[in-house]
């Protein structure tokens, strides 16, 4: 059996700003996108056997070009994302082989620097029967509900919160079943089989699997990179 990876790549990067799609953005001479592919590739535990990208619409047969040297002996196919993350990751979904696949991990090509620990954890999980699998780090800020004009409503515990990172694994089925139901506000995956009443297991992510958001986590990733290469 093995493992396909869903990798949501469409987003223009608003937060993040600049010319290029977020995906396109190089850290040490390399697109955060290759960073993404190479990093699951590395997982080698995982047996990952089928990559499916999705793209701003327009990009992909220059993606597919691109990538095509990192996924080895892997399948490679490239769509156009959409509107939503949720709509992207439907995109690539129907694309994923249904036989021979007992994981699907969804990554965000942002998340570039996930350490291969992290991936194989998630797969593992899955393998061991978790349906759904999300990784996660503890929330270091007070958090605080507000309503709509800033005034707080309640502080929830700290110590029951954590904050949510990918690769996400889930068992191929549910992953469909989910992506069939509506997605609307829907910002993971995992949420979407919350919604179909399934439970969601954790596993520990990591620091360095951080989501490039804002022009000053390029300034991290570049460092995150330097002490990977020394
Ligand atoms: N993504 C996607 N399709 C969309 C929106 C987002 O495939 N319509 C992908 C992004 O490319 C990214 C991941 O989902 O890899 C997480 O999204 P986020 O970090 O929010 O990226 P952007 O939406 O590109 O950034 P911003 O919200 O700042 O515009
Ligand atoms: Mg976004």
């Amino acid at each position: 059996m093995s493992t396909a990876a869903i990798i949501p790549a469409a987003g223009f990067g608003v937060r993040l700003g600049g010319e290029a799609p977020k995906a396109f953005r190089e850290v040490g001479g390399e697109s955060l996108l290759v960073h993404a592919v190479r990093g699951l590739r590395a997982a080698t535990a995982a047996d990952l056997t089928c990559f499916v990208i999705a793209v701003p619409p327009g990009s992909e047969d220059v993606v597919l070009k691109l990538l095509e040297p990192y996924v080895g002996t892997a399948t490679l196919q490239v769509v156009a994302g959409g509107t939503e993350r949720t709509d992207s990751v439907r995109a690539a979904l129907d694309l994923v082989p249904t036989e021979g696949i007992d994981c699907i991990l969804v990554h965000d090509a942002a998340r570039s620097f996930v350490p291969v620990a992290v991936i194989e954890r998630v797969v593992a999980a899955v393998r061991s029967g978790a349906p759904a699998v999300v990784p996660v780090v503890p929330v270091t800020d007070t958090i605080k509900r507000v309503d709509p004009v800033g005034k707080v409503v309640d502080t929830p515990d700290r110590s029951a919160l954590v904050a949510v990172q990918t690769p996400q694994g889930f068992e191929p089925s549910l992953l469909r079943r989910a992506h069939a139901a509506e997605g609307l506000g829907a910002t993971d995956d995992a949420m979407l089989c919350e919604r179909l009443g399934v439970t969601v297991q954790t596993v520990e992510g990591s620091e360095d699997a951080f989501k490039v958001t804002r022009p000053r986590d390029l300034i991290l990733a570049e460092s995150i990179l330097a002490e990977r290469r020394s």
